[in-house]
């Protein structure tokens, strides 16, 4: 069993809301008066997803969609079961895909996959943090927040078997010795 001895702040709410405010200007100058439909990935996006959307100028609508991997340990398998899928048809909609992180990035794949067959009318992702180090398929943002290292993180959305989403910041779990 894991101890967990604390949480360091890596970014800090302020940092973060900054930075959401900037990918907020920068999907709104994209899309212009044109709407587009943010699909929020559940349970990790919902915090970034609701800053995000506020400061959104362009007609926005909301969805949600809840998908996991699974695979031995901590790394995902590539193995995708939808949870919770979308309440209406994106055919012919402008998507931006609101993700928490990109690790693996196998979840996504699968996701993005899934969306074009949809026949949206574009598609794009946006992610608050990208850990590029440990990416086996190849997989890339259109919007990134923040790219980090390969550690561990929680917090704004983020979790560790449940726990710590609620934090307003973003942390390293420290482990016990
Ligand atoms: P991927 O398929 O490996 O890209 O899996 C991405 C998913 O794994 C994310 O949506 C998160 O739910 C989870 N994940 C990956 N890295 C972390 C982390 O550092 N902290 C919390 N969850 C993570
Ligand atoms: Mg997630």
């Amino acid at each position: 069993m894991l101890k967990i001895k604390g949480i360091k702040v890596h970014i800090t709410e302020e940092e973060i809301e900054q930075r959401i405010r900037e990918m907020a200007e920068q999907i709104s100058a994209y899309y212009g008066d044109e709407p587009l439909c943010l699909i929020c990935i559940l349970k990790g996006s919902v915090f970034f997803t609701c800053e995000l959307a506020k400061r959104i100028t362009s007609p926005v609508e909301l969805e949600f969609m809840s998908v996991s991997s699974y695979g031995a340990g901590t790394t995902s398998s590539g193995v995708v079961r939808i949870n919770y899928d979308l309440g209406t048809s994106i055919e012919g909609k402008n998507i931006l895909v609101v993700e928490d992180i990109i690790d693996t990035g196998r979840t996504l794949k699968y996701l993005m996959e899934n969306m074009k067959t949809r026949n949206p009318k574009s598609i794009k992702l946006c992610t608050l943090l990208d850990k590029p180090e440990r990416r086996v398929v190849d997989m890339e943002a259109d919007y990134v927040g923040f790219v980090i290292p390969d550690e561990f993180v929680v917090g704004y959305g983020l979790d560790c078997d449940q726990q710590y989403r609620n934090l307003p910041y973003i942390g390293f779990i420290e482990i016990e010795e």
